[in-house]
Formats: C-alpha cells, sequence, structure tokens
C-alpha cells in the first residue's frame, strides 16, 4: 500500500509524528507532502526534527495568503504532485486549508481520501476550520475518528458507514513525549506550578483591535506570571494596532512559539493554560492542567464536560477561572489509549 500524507501546518505536524512512526513499522510506503502553509522555522522545521518525521518527500512551498490565494495555489501545485505518486490512499488532517486542498485535490483524480481527526465539529461557521472539516468529511472515502462524539457527529450528517474509530493520535505523540520530558523542567524565571502558559491565534480572537487588546490585558492582570507564547498572527496584528505585548510589570513573558517537546515542558509545570487552540486544550486535559479557552465553543466538548476547560469570552473572568483547582475524581480518557496511528495503519490497509 501506498499512502500519501498532506499536511501543511503546525498541528498537522504533530499528528502526523505518530503516523509516520507507525508507517515506518511496516512494509508501506509513506510519502509526506509538505504544502508549506506554515514555513517560519519554529511553526514547522523544529517539530520534523523533535518528533523525528521524515524530511517531507514534495515540499510545494505556498506559504500565507488569502484563504482564497493559499488554498487555490495549493489545489494548483497538488495535481502534479498526485499524478507523479499515485498513491492508494491520499491521507489528510485536521481542518486545516491544507486539509481541504489536499482532499479535494485527490477526490477530483478518483484517488481515495481518508480524513484525520474527522467529525469534529465547533457548530461556529464564522471559523474557516468548521467549513475545512465538513467540506473534507463530506468528500472522503474513509472517516477516521478520535472520539465517540466525532462518531456521533458523523452519524448524524449521513456519513456512518464510512466512519471508523480509531483514536486520537495526538494522544498517542503527547504521551510518548510526556514520558521523555517528565524530570526535565523548562527554562523559565519562574518557579514550577507558578505561571499560566498562554497561546492565542484565532481570527475572531486577533483580528478586531478592540477584542484583541482586551485579551492582551486580561492575561496581563490574571494574578499571575503569564509566559505568552507567540504566533506569528498575533505578534502582526499587536504591531499593527499598538498593542503592547511586553509589560514594564514583567506580568507577560512572552516567547516565540515553542517546539511540542518544549510546550508539553512548559504545560506540566504550570498551573494551567489560556488558550483558543484546539490541540492544547487537549494537550492540557491529557496532561492534568487546568484550562480556559478563549472562544465561545469547542471541538473538544469531554475536555468541558469533565470540568478540565472551561469556555469563555469575558476576559475579566481570568483571574478566577485560572485561580481554580483542578477537578477532583478520576480523569477520564475519551481519547483513546495512545495506540490511534497503528489503528489507522491497519484501517487503511484493510
Ligand atoms: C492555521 C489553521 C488553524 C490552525 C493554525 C495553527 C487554517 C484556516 N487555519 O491558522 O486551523 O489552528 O494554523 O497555527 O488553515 N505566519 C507566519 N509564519 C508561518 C505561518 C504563518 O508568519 O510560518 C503568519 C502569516 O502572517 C499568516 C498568518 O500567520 O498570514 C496566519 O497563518 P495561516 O496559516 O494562514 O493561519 P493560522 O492562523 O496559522
Amino acid at each position: 500500500m501506498k499512502v500519501l500524507s498532506v499536511v501543511g501546518a503546525r498541528p498537522q505536524f504533530v499528528k502526523l509524528a505518530p503516523i509516520a512512526e507507525a508507517f515506518a513499522a511496516t512494509d508501506h510506503e509513506h510519502v509526506i507532502v509538505h504544502t508549506g502553509q506554515h514555513y517560519d522555522k519554529n511553526m514547522s522545521d523544529v517539530f520534523f526534527a523533535d518528533l523525528r518525521i521524515p524530511a517531507p518527500d514534495v515540499h510545494m512551498g505556498i506559504g500565507s495568503g488569502s484563504h482564497g490565494v493559499q488554498t487555490g495555489a495549493m489545489l494548483a501545485a497538488m495535481d502534479a504532485v498526485l499524478d507523479e505518486h499515485k498513491p492508494d490512499w491520499v491521507l489528510v488532517y485536521g481542518d486545516t486549508n491544507s486539509t481541504l486542498a489536499g482532499a479535494l485535490s485527490a477526490v477530483k483524480m478518483h484517488l481515495p481520501v481518508a480524513h484525520l481527526e474527522a467529525g469534529l465539529r465547533s457548530f461556529n461557521r464564522r471559523m474557516p476550520e468548521e467549513h475545512n472539516r465538513v467540506l473534507t468529511d463530506h468528500a472522503s472515502d474513509i472517516l477516521l475518528a478520535p472520539t465517540q462524539v466525532a462518531m456521533d457527529h458523523l452519524a448524524n450528517e449521513g456519513l456512518k458507514d464510512k466512519s471508523r474509530l480509531v483514536g486520537d493520535v495526538m494522544t498517542d505523540v503527547c504521551f510518548r513525549v510526556r514520558d521523555a520530558v517528565q524530570d526535565k523542567p523548562l527554562d523559565l524565571p519562574f518557579k514550577q506550578g507558578e505561571y499560566l502558559v498562554a497561546t492565542i491565534h484565532r481570527p475572531d480572537n486577533t483580528d478586531d483591535p478592540e477584542i484583541l487588546a482586551g485579551i492582551v490585558e486580561g492575561l496581563a492582570n490574571v494574578g499571575r506570571p503569564v509566559v505568552l507564547l507567540a504566533h506569528p498572527r498575533l505578534v502582526a496584528k499587536c504591531a499593527e494596532h499598538g498593542i503592547k505585548l511586553e509589560r514594564p510589570d514583567g506580568s507577560l513573558h512572552v516567547r516565540e512559539p515553542l517546539a511540542y517537546p518544549e510546550m508539553v515542558q512548559a504545560v506540566i509545570g504550570s498551573a494551567g493554560v489560556v488558550t483558543d487552540s484546539g490541540g492544547l486544550q487537549k494537550e492540557a486535559f491529557l496532561l492534568g492542567r487546568v484550562c480556559t479557552t478563549l472562544r465561545p465553543e469547542t471541538e473538544w466538548v469531554e475536555t468541558v464536560e469533565s470540568g478540565w476547560n472551561v469556555l469563555t469570552s469575558d476576559v475579566s473572568k481570568l483571574p478566577e477561572l485560572a485561580a481554580r483547582t483542578a477537578p477532583t475524581g478520576e480523569r477520564p480518557m475519551p481519547y483513546g489509549d495512545g495506540h490511534a496511528a497503528g489503528r489507522v495503519v491497519a484501517t487503511l490497509a484493510e
């Protein structure tokens, strides 16, 4: 079997890591295509290096642009790649513009498509990712779902027959890295358990200067030190609108985005997480840290139902929410057993 993975953005490299590892343990051929959606060293290369992912076989170098320009450039470049490799499966990941481009190119060329992390829904059509998810699920031939909730969403949309519950590959990689870095705290000017880890990058939180200024102010006044891992969009939007990230009182410790192992170290050493990232909400949960999510909804509803994650758009609530302690009782494990990638390979082979 020959499988061609299409990736392009940071969260997809994390999901690719356990898949590439699972393929390496078989005789199947695995081709990696990088669209180039993310291109900064710390948004791309470090993930391949740290997570021991083989270098991409094809790098399209598409880069940034409006949704249409970016997705269109990927589509235009994909035909020749698929034509050359003629895979048995095209495997697309998650919900980015690279996902949609990979799926759309493949179906137009009558190549079977598998969607990893299928069935997630925010039911918020303002999010570009929600369109990418829905369109990719409906175009794909097999839907590899991470959770029962995702399976239920797919069934509700008439896609039950194509759906398979494989578990979440992010659990595979998160637990593997956690075990490797457990006793190695990240070098930060704060004590373990004293600080919060924060990331903000969604258009709904960064594009409106008033909302953005409110979030930055809220993070600076949360009552404990905040390690803010600044996505390029956050840095660019703050610069554009004259919003200062560095604070004289040191309340915001601003750093560039971290590589995956350092991110896991940062979360393990923290008192909790404040974010609008889907992946980080779940990593906080998997690593046993409370999370406050600056969004009105989440795809990872299990984190909220179990009390580990609280959604809010009201930054004035941050000091209270960030000071809360972890729920008591046993943490449920709705995200699989850490062996999802093997199931993905087996499902495709079957
Ligand atoms: C994309 C995904 C989002 C995912 C996120 C993870 C879509 C629609 N969105 O959003 O689902 O959560 O990746 O980060 O695909 N930039 C750089 N260097 C880079 C990459 C981006 O400077 O290496 C800047 C550019 O100014 C770019 C902006 O960040 O225009 C946004 O990048 P883009 O890939 O369009 O979207 P993300 O916000 O990263």
